[in-house]
């Protein structure tokens, strides 16, 4: 691929319509954001820079991430602190042609240090209907479970939830993955989906391949998040395929959490290769050093993936929404009439 194609390329992931479908919101919060919040808040924060915190992200493993992702979240206190985050992931969204967005909250990580389940809900929520308005980006909120916690503590996490059930759309699973078997949460799931929600879990980002069965036989889930290492299972795969399961790939985290060692390692392309449908995302964006078209960026570059390719990825997280079957064949048609243009630079 020449240079003059590789610029028709990123133009065409900067305007391509697409939706985001991996993003946890506490981890879209800017080092420069979580300075004011916790100064305003009279939060201590173990960093004296803004460089300090950037220097701190660089991590060998998922906890290690993790350890400084709920020291980050520590700035968010008041109700206006999570509307200020999420309406700033928004805006940046929206400059990366975001049309829809499925986003992550981890309530207890703010339950657990005091602040109420309702303060975080209501912030994330009046921004997201504020950004659907301003911004004109569709939202769907996912409830997250830590699955370091215990059952007991996801089922008392459900019941807090109770109030607000109608804005939200469904639930996952994340944190710690290893020794957090998807099994652990199959009653939680079940009730979750008796309730009518999606439900959504992390399997495969560091757990083996069995923790996708898991994830797709016991909690019965709509939607695999990462599932990097379901390629290692050739079963598994072709079940995947068979089933048409969308995967939620996050390339640059993948890589700042040495699940791959080189970007050029990312599954991306071998699971659209292989007839899985495929999606990328950018999961924590301000501890993985990219937002949405970075990732598209990454991989196309070093997969060396076409156009076509950008778009299939753009219709696949459409698809593999939870957006109604008529929004999804509107949106599908916008990524088509994107390409047609682009074909005929
Ligand atoms: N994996 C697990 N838990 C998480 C992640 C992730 O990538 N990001 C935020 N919580
Ligand atoms: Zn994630």
């Amino acid at each position: 691929m020449n240079q003059t194609e590789r610029e028709t390329r990123n133009a065409f992931i900067a305007a391509v319509p697409k939706a985001e479908l991996h993003l946890h919101i506490e981890g879209s919060l800017e080092p420069d954001m979580m300075f004011a919040l916790a100064r305003r808040n009279g939060v201590d924060l173990p960093y004296a820079t803004v460089e300090d915190v950037r220097a701190a992200y660089r991590f060998s493993n998922l906890q290690e991430f993790l350890d400084l992702y709920y020291l980050g979240m520590g700035a968010l206190i008041e109700e206006r602190d999570f509307y200020e985050l999420t309406l700033a992931y928004l805006e940046r969204a929206h400059a990366d042609s975001v049309r829809h967005v499925e986003i992550f909250f981890d309530p207890q990580g703010h339950t657990q240090r005091g602040v109420a389940f309702d303060t975080a809900i209501s912030g994330i929520v009046r921004a997201l209907e504020d950004g659907e308005e301003r911004f004109g980006i569709s939202w769907k909120l996912i409830m997250c479970f830590l699955r370091h916690l215990s059952e007991e503590a996801a089922f008392e996490t459900l019941e807090e939830a109770q109030p607000w059930l109608d804005r939200i759309a469904g639930v996952g699973l994340d944190s710690s993955e290893v020794g957090h078997p998807p099994e652990k949460f199959a009653r939680v799931f079940a009730r979750c989906r008796e309730l009518g929600l999606k439900l959504v879990a992390h399997a495969g980002e560091e757990g083996p391949p069995d923790y996708v069965w898991q994830a797709l036989d016991t909690l019965k889930i709509d939607r695999i998040d990462h599932g990097n290492r379901a390629l290692e299972d050739e079963a598994l795969t072709d079940r995947l395929v068979q089933e048409g399961h969308t995967l939620t790939v996050c390339p640059l985290s993948n890589l700042k959490l040495c699940v791959i060692d080189d970007i050029a390692d990312s599954p991306v392309k071998r699971m659209l290769d292989r007839g899985i449908k495929a999606t990328v995302n950018s999961d924590d964006p301000s501890y993985f050093g990219g937002y949405i078209n970075d990732n598209y960026r990454a991989v196309a570059d070093a997969l060396d993936m076409s156009v076509e390719d950008m778009a299939t990825l753009a219709i696949n997280s459409f698809e593999g929404s939870f957006l109604d079957e008529a929004t999804i064949a509107q949106r599908r048609a916008e990524v088509e009439a994107v390409l047609k243009r682009h074909a005929g630079l």
